[in-house]
Formats: C-alpha cells, sequence, structure tokens
C-alpha cells in the first residue's frame, strides 16, 4: 500500500528514518549506549585475519562503506569485489575466516554463487539480509538481519540505507571485540548513530529544495558524482540510482579520480553532484570542485553549514545537519535518492518498475 504516496519509492525513501531506528534497536543496546548483536546472530570477530565482503549493486555499494569502517575501527583487512566476479578472481581464501554477503531479496543468483563458494572452500558465512526466509539466509551460518520491511520499489532505497546501519554496528562490535575501540570510543560512534534517525528526518526537508532541480537534471544527457572516502560509494549509488529510474547516464567517480579522465567529459551542460561533508577531506574535494567550476560544469554540492560556507560558486547548495563522518554515508544517501527520484518523476518514466529491471535478479 503506497498510502498517500505517489510511488512506493517515495515511500520508501521517507520510511527511512524509522526502519533506520528499527534495525538500529536490533544491534544497540540503547540503555547501555553499546552494540549488541541480535540474539541468534552472535560472532566474534577477534580471531580473524580478513573478512571477505561481496554483493551486487545496492548492496556491493553498501559493502564498499563497510570496508572504510571495518578497517578504520577494527583494523580488518577487507576484501571486496561485485559477486558477479568474486569467484573468477580465485581470491585465496582462508577456511574458518568470515565472507559477508550483502542482499535485500536474498535470492540474488550471484551472490548465493558466491556464498556456495566461500562455504565450499570452508569459510564462516555471514548474510546481511532483509529477507529473513531467503536462500541466502537459510544457507548462511550467521544471518545479520536488517529491519527494513518489504521493499516494493525495484530500485533499492531502504534496505541500502539499513544494510548501512547493520553493518556499521559490526564494524564497531568487530572494533570492540578486537580491541581497537576503547569503550569511549564506541559510546561515542553509538551516540551518533542513535541520533541519526533524527538527522534522516532533517535530511527528508530538504525534498523540495531538491526537487527544483529536476528540471535541470531531466535537460542532462550525462550526470557526473564525486565523493572522497565514504562519500565515495555514495557517489556511485548515486549515479545508479540516476540511470536506473530515470536513464539519464551517470557515472559516480572518487574525486581525486576526476583530473584522470573524467574532466574531459565537463563542460557547461553537466551537472556534477559533489557529495563533501565538512570533515578532514573536504578541503581536497572543493578543489577538484574548482576545477568543475573552471570548464563550466553545474555543481550541486551536498554539505553542511561549515562546507557551505567554504564552497565557492555552485549552481545549488543543499545544506544537511552536521553529522559525525562516520554516519554520513547513511544521511547523504537520502538527498541522492530523492534527486533521482524528482529527475523521474518530472521526466514521467515509471519509477517504481523501470524498464529492463527486476526486483530480485535470479539468474547469473
Ligand atoms: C539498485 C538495486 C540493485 C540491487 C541488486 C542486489 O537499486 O536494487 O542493484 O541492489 O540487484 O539485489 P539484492 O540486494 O536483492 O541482492
Amino acid at each position: 500500500d503506497k498510502g498517500s504516496y505517489r510511488h512506493f519509492m517515495a515511500k520508501e525513501i521517507a520510511e527511512q528514518p524509522e526502519v533506520v531506528g528499527h534495525t538500529l534497536a536490533r544491534y544497540i543496546d540503547m540503555a547501555a549506549g553499546r552494540i549488541r548483536l541480535p540474539h541468534g546472530s552472535d560472532f566474534d570477530f577477534s580471531k580473524l585475519d580478513r573478512l571477505a565482503i561481496s554483493a551486487c549493486g545496492t548492496a556491493y555499494y553498501a559493502g564498499l562503506v563497510a570496508r572504510y569502517w571495518f578497517e578504520k575501527f577494527a583494523r580488518l583487512p577487507v576484501d571486496i569485489d561485485i559477486a558477479s566476479e568474486f569467484r573468477y578472481r580465485e581470491p585465496p581464501l582462508v577456511p574458518g575466516s568470515l565472507a559477508i554477503l550483502i542482499s535485500q531479496s536474498g535470492e540474488t543468483a550471484d551472490t548465493l554463487a558466491t556464498l556456495r563458494h566461500c562455504k565450499a572452500q570452508g569459510m564462516k558465512i555471514g548474510a546481511v539480509v532483509n529477507v529473513p526466509t531467503s536462500t541466502i539466509a537459510r544457507e548462511a551460518d550467521v544471518v545479520f538481519p536488517t529491519v527494513a520491511g518489504v521493499e516494493v520499489g525495484v530500485a533499492s532505497t531502504k534496505a541500502f540505507t539499513c544494510q548501512l546501519a547493520t553493518l556499521a554496528a559490526l564494524a564497531i562490535k568487530a572494533g570492540r571485540d578486537r580491541k581497537v575501540l576503547s569503550e569511549t570510543d564506541e559510546a561515542k560512534l553509538v551516540s551518533s548513530l542513535i541520533e541519526l534517525p533524527r538527522l534522516m528526518v532533517e535530511a527528508l526537508h530538504l525534498e523540495s529544495e531538491i526537487e527544483r532541480l529536476a528540471p535541470v537534471f531531466a535537460k542532462a544527457d550525462d550526470v557526473l558524482y564525486l565523493g572522497r572516502g565514504t562519500s565515495f560509494p555514495i557517489a556511485l549509488e548515486g549515479a545508479l540510482k540516476l540511470k536506473e529510474i530515470s536513464y539519464i547516464h551517470a557515472e559516480g567517480y572518487a574525486a581525486g579520480e576526476l583530473k584522470h579522465g573524467p574532466i574531459a567529459l565537463v563542460d557547461e551542460n553537466v551537472p556534477v553532484v559533489v557529495l563533501a561533508p565538512f570533515d578532514p577531506l573536504f578541503e581536497k574535494t572543493a578543489s577538484n570542485m574548482q576545477e568543475v567550476a573552471a570548464r563550466g560544469g553545474k555543481i550541486v554540492l551536498l554539505t553542511d553549514e561549515e562546507g557551505a560556507a567554504h564552497a565557492g560558486e555552485t549552481l545549488a547548495t543543499i545544506v544537511l545537519p552536521k553529522a559525525f563522518a562516520f554516519v554520513s554515508p547513511l544521511l547523504y544517501a537520502v538527498p541522492i535518492q530523492l534527486l533521482a527520484y524528482h529527475t523521474a518523476v518530472f521526466m514521467g518514466t515509471d519509477v517504481d518498475q523501470p524498464r529492463n529491471l527486476a526486483k530480485s535478479v535470479t539468474v547469473e
């Protein structure tokens, strides 16, 4: 039921503060301000030497963000590849180590094949899944559930942010197990997660501002998304969302890669979405933004108040609430979803059922 919404996608975007909150409630002991894995999903990360992560599409981008977190908070080296390539790389897998597969549906053929491959090599299998009765959930050794509820829109939105919430909790747990995070560190990270749903509500209030950009994007043949650090996978996700539902060609790039090729595409017809919270990486991304501006590119900057104060000329600056750098990927997911959604609605495409796409991809 779409309720008062025009599309399931709009409803699912709007539901994020609530379902991310539900997901976090499964992983956080709110009274203690610490991570507590759901009953039956406990896992001890202390003895791992490496962690393998694999998934497809949007779920893979959640894994890319998680790599930064596991490596930073738990000093745990992460191997990650898209599920349709993972096996063919023939990565040396360590029996007894952990592979985490991420899947909303739990039925994606490539992800399932990777699960079985890792299992056959003697790895432990963890699954971040939204459908608890799915094949991937059944075949995993330990299930880390997301609590997004049923996702109807073909373009994944709330499942993605719930995957991020789950992976964030797992990375903090790994940091504790591996004695990298102190109790105080853990408490700080957990409190930033607890605060997140409220910040997502604030981000949703930017909707009308973002909707006003739709006519500009609808005219574009190409759109670039740039980000650094954990904003880089969100740039990839922004480009994927736009491609999927508006059929506009879009690419996400690490901001530092711009001058190694894609800047050749930039002219006054190319909107460039820059994801840059005011964190230690901001200055570098801002200088990449100047390179775009100098070539006439139309910049849409997603940042916070401090970033906005330090930014030069842009076509539009969308000011998100100030958040801990750690949670910014979940927060910045909201405006990129809204931008894709409103561009597609403006163009009149079938937002919930985009052409050529299926909700669950059960062939390799
Ligand atoms: C993008 C999208 C797809 C899925 C991918 C994996 O909006 O929905 O890229 O993320 O097909 O699907 P699951 O998570 O069901 O394995």
